[in-house]
């Protein structure tokens, strides 16, 4: 026998044993290192492979998605080989609180999960449709909730339930922080940044500083001859006062007195000397 044969045996081994443990099956969730396997509102399971062996032509695959006192409400409505109601419990109204806690949705004809394929993507998305509104569409779960999973098989036919593996679960959905936990007070801040907020404040606090400084001198700074700090200003030793009608005209700009003689008659205004 050579090797080929032997793992052609062992797959073949390993079939039976699946087939065997069928009624036993319960739905598995994806491998562990598979992104987002749980989320708030999904989860991500393998798929019922060579989990329902028995021969039924045009049966369906269907899952149950229950909270945990869905699990006992569905267990109540279903037995196997008895009809059930695909819309006993509707979507979009199934987790209110007066509701059944489950749902059923469709997986894809038992002809699609068949035990000799190695299939690319052997996942089952629940919760893929998002926030939906037929009956038996694959929502969203409820955010954080706790839940448990089941496949049936059935004979749509006529609704009767051929099969069905045992609950899966049941599996915590991750719970997102709600708004008023989010702490945004001065302890969530790091160190490095109220450092930064600090020297930031320093640092505008001296510029303003030297700004008033600058400005102050500018302003109030000791005219002693060459230093004088009225940077280029136009020096107006002589002008006529039209407000101050009994002034003599032109009025002598006596504030320019001490230092007239640093400048020339060119330096001011007016540029010619106008006497009455
Ligand atoms: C359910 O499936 C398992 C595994 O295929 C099988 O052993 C069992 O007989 C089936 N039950 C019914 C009622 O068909
Ligand atoms: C399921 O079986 C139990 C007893 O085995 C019975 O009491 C119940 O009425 C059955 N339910 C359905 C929906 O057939
Ligand atoms: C449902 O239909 C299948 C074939 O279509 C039949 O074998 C089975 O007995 C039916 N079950 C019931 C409960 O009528
Ligand atoms: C799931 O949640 C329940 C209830 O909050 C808790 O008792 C249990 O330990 C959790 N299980 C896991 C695996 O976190």
């Amino acid at each position: 026998m050579n090797t080929h044969n032997a793992i052609r045996l062992v797959s073949l081994l390993s079939i039976w044993m699946l087939a065997a443990q069928g009624q036993i099956f319960q739905p598995q969730l994806a491998p562990a290192n598979f992104l987002g396997r749980i989320t708030s509102n999904t989860v991500i399971l393998q798929q019922p492979y060579c989990v329902f062996t028995q021969t039924c032509p045009g049966c369906e695959i269907w899952l149950v998605a229950a909270l945990s006192t869905g699990t006992g409400n569905f267990n109540a409505l279903v037995n196997i080989s008895s009809p059930i109601s695909l819309s006993v419990s509707p979507y979009p109204t199934a987790f209110l609180p007066s509701s059944a806690q489950f749902f059923l949705t469709r997986v894809g004809p038992l002809a699609n999960f068949p035990c000799n394929t190695a299939p690319a993507f052997p996942y089952f998305t629940v919760g893929a449709d998002g926030i939906c509104t037929g009956i038996n569409c694959n929502g969203v779960l409820p955010v954080g909730s706790i839940v448990s999973f089941r496949y049936l098989l059935i004979d749509p036919s006529n609704y009767t339930v051929v099969n069905m593996t045992n609950w899966g679960g049941p599996f915590n959905l991750t719970t997102l922080l709600s708004y008023q936990t989010i702490n945004d007070g001065l302890s969530a801040r790091s160190g490095a940044m109220v450092v930064i907020t600090t020297l930031l404040c320093v640092a505008v606090a001296l510029l303003l500083l030297v700004f008033f400084i600058m400005l102050c001198v500018s302003c109030c700074g000791k005219k002693d001859g060459k230093t004088v700090t009225v940077m280029s200003s136009i020096r107006i030793p002589r002008y006529d006062t039209h407000n101050l009608k009994e002034h003599v005209h032109p009025y002598d700009n006596q504030a320019y007195e001490p230092d007239a003689k640093n400048y020339s008659r060119s330096q001011t205004l007016p540029k010619s000397p106008v006497r009455k």
